[in-house]
């Protein structure tokens, strides 16, 4: 490596390619990491089996696989990451506005410069050995999530142009259903960058571009040390919250 290269981030030491007998070392251990921890679960089925019968009865995401600090994004290293600290949390509702609880939601995110810790982000901005970007949590039986993390930066787009994003975290959601599969992005309130960024302009409907932008909320924060953005997210309905693709 040269000297001028930045150091590897943890992250993306953990993938990258190494000599015939370390990649077969790594094998092992990824083979290890991803065994079951638990026996099967053998699903009742009655002969012919009603449909929907193994989705009502399979395993599903559970406070068991998702670790106490997952939602801490500024907590997953020996250090801490630079930036400004962040609480961002809401509620994850329905088209009644009924609570969806149980809901696994991911995060995924730019360090404080406006750079992902992925080996195909090539903006020559630092990396943070202190952070990864990636943070998940369960909604309670009140349909609220939580993360603590820091603001991340603008980046550009690339390309010829000098187009820049504005600064937003990514989420995805399951739902309960096919119909509410979600993966969107959170914007920041007043930020000068938004009436420009291109992914948010491309949402169609103007209430559904503001509905991406949070909105700064004192009580959520963390007194002396972060502030707090309230984001709440719609599954499906005429108020859903606006997806990446089709439904
Ligand atoms: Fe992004």
């Amino acid at each position: 490596m040269a000297l001028s290269e930045p150091a590897p981030h943890p992250a993306q030491e953990r993938i990258r390619p190494t000599d015939s007998a370390g990649a077969s070392d790594a094998a092992a251990r990824a083979v290890a990491l991803r065994a079951p921890l638990r026996p099967a679960v053998r699903v009742p089925v009655s002969a012919p089996a009603a449909p929907g019968t193994a989705e009502l009865t399979g395993p599903v995401f559970g406070t068991a696989d998702v670790g106490p600090l997952d939602h801490d994004l500024t907590r997953q290293h020996r250090g801490e990451p630079v930036g400004e600290r962040i609480v961002v949390a809401g509620r994850v509702t329905d088209r009644r506005g009924r609570p969806v609880r149980g809901q696994l939601v991911e995060l995924w995110q730019a360090n404080a410069a406006g750079r992902y810790a992925h080996p195909l982000d090539r903006h020559p901005a630092p990396l943070d050995p202190h952070f990864t970007g990636a943070g998940r949590c369960l909604t309670g039986d009140d349909g609220r999530y939580r993360f603590v993390t820091i603001r991340p930066g603008a980046y550009p787009l690339g390309g010829s142009s000098d187009a820049w994003r504005a600064a937003h975290l990514h989420f995805s959601l399951f739902g309960t259903a096919f119909t509410q599969r979600l993966v969107t992005q959170m914007y920041f309130p007043g930020d000068p960058l938004l009436p420009d960024d291109l992914i948010r302009n491309a949402v169609g409907a103007p209430a559904a571009r503001a509905r991406l932008v949070s909105a700064l909320d004192r009580t959520l924060g963390e007194p002396g040390r972060s502030l707090g953005y309230r984001w709440d997210i719609v599954l499906d309905g005429p108020a859903a919250t606006w997806t990446e693709g089709d439904r």
